[in-house]
């Protein structure tokens, strides 16, 4: 039996289809709303909005659930790896012992980027941000692909996710080693998929490199768990960029531009600059205050969600996680301090409360990189690493729906009403 809904207007009545996935909210088809009653739907930041269907990710954010095709984040965190996410999230399952190794093979005989590219970043100041030489890079990728960017080919889009899982790491330490000032590494096959980004990071051709279990197992974590999100924006500006047909390393850099933002993916930075401007625990009164502050733009970064109207599920795991790491590499981390501390006094901060504002995924993860020794500005190059699975596994998806459009939003429009032109002489 099909669920309606009756839309009475001024003047007209229709009857909207109501939709059901397999879990979470109804959504009511729209589609023909334009066309059978002339008005549009107003829902700026798509707050109430369902983009398309999707079977990917899974967020229930009153529950504080997020499942990656079914299965929990926590049990995820708990068992996998990150290649073995990369497989889940890409074609649907679990993978095999064999269709893993198979994987893995794949992936890592791809992680070498064409020797040109390397000549980019003598184009790039050696204080360059990051993600801006990870957004150039990455978008020229389509000017050495061009075997694999016809995306109405089964085979060609697999071989660019590919290949975007697999040079994601390579070209992101280049970045930290252009710098540094220090030569880039190249990959080596007889690593896993985070020893090899580890080693390409942090390796210098005076000495032996020792890659730590305990870092490459808190990597691999963290690239779990920033793995995919559901609609997020920069997961829908990869989608919306790939809907017009645009070649999907060009769809992926247009990912990686959107996540930058404070608001995004950039969270996790601008959380350790807030943490650092905070000092001391005796100074979190007063950022408190400013965050509620309506005339004061400062917001406490790492804190709030969209979705998430409970704590977030991965902010959970990562601040336990912080706790091992910081033993392990035995280090007393002063700003680790200041964050449970701040995230006591605004758990029990009306204004915090009432508005449903938890720590997020950004707010502990800055603690673990700093404490692998990686640099502020390469946090966010961390989350594009991991959401990039992500990103291609939606870019799949939505090349693929028999249904996929052009994204092409309307408007409400509020400017000047039709006037006739002035000539200079006359304003
Ligand atoms: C990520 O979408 C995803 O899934 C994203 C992500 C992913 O994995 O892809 O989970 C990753 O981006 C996590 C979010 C990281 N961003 C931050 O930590 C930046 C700080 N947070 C805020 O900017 C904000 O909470 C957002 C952007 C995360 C959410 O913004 P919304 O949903 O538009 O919420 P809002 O701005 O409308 O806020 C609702 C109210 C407002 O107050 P009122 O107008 O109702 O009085 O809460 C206030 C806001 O002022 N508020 C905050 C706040 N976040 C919201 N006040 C102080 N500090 C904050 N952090």
């Amino acid at each position: 039996m099909t669920k309606t809904v009756n839309l009475k207007g001024a003047s007209s009545e229709i009857t909207l289809e109501v939709r059901s996935g397999t879990e979470g909210p109804d959504a009511i088809d729209i589609t023909s709303l334009y066309g059978d009653m002339g008005v549009f739907t107003y829902d700026p930041g798509f707050v109430s909005t369902a983009s398309c269907h999707s079977k990917i990710t899974y967020i229930d954010g009153d529950e504080g659930i997020l499942r990656y095709r079914g299965y929990p984040i926590e049990q995820l965190a708990e068992h996998s790896d990150f290649l073995e996410v990369a497989y889940l999230l890409l074609y649907g399952e679990l993978p095999s012992a064999e269709q893993y190794s198979g994987f893995n093979h794949v992936i890592t005989h791809h992680t070498m980027i064409n020797e040109s590219l390397l000549h980019f970043f003598d184009g790039f100041h050696y204080d360059a941000h990051p993600m801006a030489m990870m957004v150039g890079v990455t978008g020229s990728l389509s000017a050495f692909y061009h075997d694999s960017i016809d995306i109405q080919n089964e085979r060609h889009r697999e071989i660019s996710a590919h290949r975007m899982i697999a040079k994601m790491p390579t070209i992101a330490a280049a970045c930290f080693k252009h710098n540094l000032g220090e030569p880039v590494n190249y990959p080596r096959n007889d690593l896993s998929y985070v020893g090899n980004f580890l080693r390409m990071m942090f390796a210098t051709p005076c000495e032996d490199y020792q890659l730590s279990p305990a870092a490459e197992k808190a990597m691999n974590l963290l690239f779990i768990l920033h793995a995919d999100h559901e609609q997020n924006a920069s997961t829908s500006t990869v989608r919306l960029a790939g809907s017009s047909g645009a070649n999907p390393f060009a769809c992926i850099a247009a990912g990686i531009a959107s996540l930058w933002g404070p608001a995004h993916g950039g969270a996790n930075e601008a959380v350790l600059d807030m943490l650092e401007e905070i000092e001391d625990v005796s100074n979190i009164d007063k950022f408190i205050a400013r965050a509620k502050d309506k005339d004061d733009p400062f917001r406490l970064m790492g804190f709030g969600h969209r979705v998430y109207k409970n704590y977030d599920p991965r902010a959970k795991i990562i601040r336990a996680v912080c706790h091992e790491v910081l033993e392990e590499v035995d280090t007393h981390d002063p700003f680790f301090e200041i964050a449970l501390r701040l995230e006591e006094i605004a758990l029990e901060d009306e204004y915090f409360v009432e508005r449903k504002l938890y720590p997020n995924v950004d707010f502990y993860s800055g603690i673990i990189y700093r404490a692998l020794g990686i640099p502020r500005n390469m946090f966010t190059v961390m989350f594009a690493i991991a959401r990039t699975t992500g990103w291609v596994a939606h870019w799949m998806e939505m090349i693929s729906d028999p249904k996929q459009r052009i994204g092409r939003p309307r408007q409400i429009y509020v400017g000047e009403p039709k006037r006739d032109y002035v000539s200079i002489t006359q304003r």
